[in-house]
């Protein structure tokens, strides 16, 4: 089978510099990069790395090789165009469909999926012009990565950077695995999505938790934003890389995972609650170090309530049409207890999953049934996280007011 073609434009910004590792991956993985750099990204970067890297030549303008007509050729026969770093001034091309040197061209003949990962300085990036651009291309289908948050060129820090090139390349390898013909369906929408494991201080060294990895969760927002949606990721205490695109908003305890959900579902189309949250929390918080006492049994730890934070957003929608699902983890009677769950809670979809000490917590796999408060019933096989995610919202996109 003829390996995947692969069209790496680069922009002049700085971040070209970390392009190189996301081409280092995409080659090592199997695909075919043609590197194509803007005149300004070999500032940044030169031509001789891009061609040892790619194995190919990587040319800049489309007087180069012109009986090859590789200005129209390259684009035609692309599989997947990422243009990694994308600049403000290429976003406006690309937008406006500008085509003055070899990779905007591409970009006007290409009709495969076209990921952008921006990369620029927040007042650019907030910019309404560049906020209009980025619309117009998502509109029109493109997966446009949100930047990621922090330290930018120079001393300043904000919302601009290049996403680690390794989750770029993850949104590439989901939106190749959905093929040409996958629309990018959750483009314009804004899913909130919960992950992790709360943790509900005893004191100041010692939690009550649970054994959830977060990475089910993780994979939903990552098959998100290949999908095209904005992703709000609330996370309660994982050790997972944020994912490219998503906006993560990082969380300790159940109340606070509640309010951080109910603040991003205020705009949102749809929450999914894959979070394992804590059902009680210590009726008192010890400010100290609670210490034995000689001779003296422990005293007993009283429990508190936690807030039901799928039952609460499924009861008070913010917005009518807003689509809510929860995840059920149980041991036993898994089907039984996942339907009274679901009508106990109000939710839309339930994903009900067996989980046990060696089943599904931390790993790579799931196996799930999906149930859904019209009658739906959907097993997902025994598979990665990611195709149960990606299988979620497939019933998840068709059912969005
Ligand atoms: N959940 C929540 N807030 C809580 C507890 C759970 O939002 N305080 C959500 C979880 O994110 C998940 C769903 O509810 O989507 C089911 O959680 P689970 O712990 O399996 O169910 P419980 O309601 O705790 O029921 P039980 O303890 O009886 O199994």
């Amino acid at each position: 089978m003829d390996k995947p073609k692969v069209v790496l434009g680069v922009s002049g910004g700085i971040a070209a510099y970390k392009a190189c590792e996301l081409l280092r991956r995409l080659t090592e993985s199997g695909h075919d990069v043609r590197v194509v750099p803007t005149a300004s990204a070999l500032h940044f970067v030169g031509e001789a790395t891009w061609s040892a890297l790619s194995g190919h030549p990587a040319a800049t303008e489309v007087w180069e090789t012109v009986h090859e007509v590789p200005h129209v050729r390259i684009g035609q026969a692309a599989d997947l165009v990422v243009v990694a770093p994308a600049t403000a001034d290429m976003l406006a091309k690309a937008a406006h469909g500008l085509a003055d040197d070899l990779l905007t061209n591409t970009l006007l003949t290409a009709r495969c999926p076209v990921v952008f990962a921006p990369a620029m300085h927040t007042e650019m990036w907030e910019h309404p012009a560049t906020q209009e651009n980025v619309a117009t291309l998502r509109r029109r289908g493109a997966v446009v990565i949100e930047p990621a948050v922090g330290r930018l060129t120079g001393v300043d820090t904000g919302k601009g950077r290049l996403p680690d090139p390794e989750e770029i390349f993850e949104v590439c390898r989901r939106v190749l695995a959905r093929g040409p013909q996958s629309g990018r369906d959750l483009a314009g929408r804004h899913v909130v999505i919960s992950a992790g494991g709360t943790r509900e201080p005893l004191d100041p060294v010692r939690f009550l938790g649970n054994r959830s990895s977060g990475k089910q969760g993780y994979a939903l927002a990552r098959t998100a934003v290949a999908r095209g949606a904005r992703v709000t990721l609330v996370s309660a205490n994982t050790a997972l890389p944020d994912p490219a695109g998503a906006d993560v908003v990082r969380v300790g305890t159940a109340v606070q995972m509640r309010e951080a959900v109910l603040k991003a579902a205020a705009d949102a189309d749809a929450v999914v609650m894959a979070a394992a949250v804590a059902d009680f929390r210590p009726a008192e918080y010890a400010s100290g170090k609670i210490k034995k006492k000689d001779g003296q049994e422990p005293a007993p730890v009283a429990l508190v309530r936690n807030p039901d934070i799928l039952a609460e957003v499924s009861a008070d929608r913010a917005r009518p049409g807003l689509l809510v699902v929860g995840f059920a983890a149980e041991t036993d009677d898994v089907l039984a207890n996942g339907r009274a769950k679901l009508r106990r809670k109000g939710c839309d979809l339930l994903v009900v999953n067996e989980v046990g000490e060696t089943k599904t917590f931390g790993s790579e796999e799931n196996e799930a049934v999906i149930l859904g408060s019209d009658g739906a019933e959907v097993s997902v096989p025994h598979g990665p996280k990611e195709d149960l995610a990606d299988l979620l919202w497939d019933l998840v996109a068709p059912r969005l007011a």
